[in-house]
């Protein structure tokens, strides 16, 4: 049987379900404070949750479910955190698809926005991306997030389409945002 890129990506994915592999974890220090980075779990969603309510200003743009169904999904993926004190302070996610590693979720603790923490996580989806093969990373963010537009434009991605009315509970555009590996310089 020829194993292709595809296939071992399954397995990989399969291992980790069944427990085969050690979960990710490491101590990094940013902007002079020490943090834990290392995979999420699914005993992490009650802290995510809480997470996102500072975030979001009380709103949860994922539910429990949400979670769930992302950290038990088969496809390829990895969700990462940060966190110090035993709090969560800001977490990623992202999927592989085909050639695509799409970030599904990024957020940050609004007390620690702004010191480099967005860009680390962001950094380690690239490293992702690169080991896997990935030949473009893509994400939608609303129209009216500046901030996180800028970010993202910092690592190279640039806006590909808008998606209309994409997020429902407003009705706001979502950009489409893309980088294709091939044109990263780093
Ligand atoms: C978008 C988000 C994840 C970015 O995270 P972050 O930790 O604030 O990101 P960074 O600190 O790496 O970068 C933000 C800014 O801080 C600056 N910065 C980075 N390290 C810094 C440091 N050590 N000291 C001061 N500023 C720093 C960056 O240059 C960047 O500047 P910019 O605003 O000109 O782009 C975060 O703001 C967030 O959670 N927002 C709300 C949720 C959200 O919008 N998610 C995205 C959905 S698509």
């Amino acid at each position: 049987m020829k194993l292709t890129w595809k296939k071992f990506n399954l397995i990989e994915s399969l291992k980790k379900f069944f427990g085969f592999t050690a979960p990710f974890y490491q101590e990094v220090t940013l902007a002079g404070q020490r943090f834990i980075f290392r995979e999420i779990a699914l005993s992490d969603i009650r802290g995510l949750l809480a997470l996102e309510k500072e975030v979001y200003a009380g709103e949860l743009p994922w539910s429990k479910t949400a979670f769930v169904v992302e950290l038990k999904n088969l496809a390829p993926h990895r969700y990462v955190l940060l966190e110090r004190g035993g709090e969560i302070v800001g977490f990623v996610g992202a999927r592989l698809h085909a050639e695509d590693c799409h970030v599904t979720n990024i957020a940050v603790h609004p007390h620690f926005q702004g010191q480099g923490i967005g860009s680390f996580m962001l950094r380690d989806i690239f490293q992702y991306a690169k080991e896997n093969k990935s030949q473009q990373i893509t994400l939608e963010v609303r129209i009216s997030n500046l901030d996180a537009q800028r970010l993202y434009r910092r690592f190279g991605f640039v806006s590909c389409n808008i998606k209309k009315n994409y997020y429902t509970e407003n009705n706001e555009d979502a950009v489409d945002m893309i980088v294709k590996m091939e044109d990263l310089s780093w």
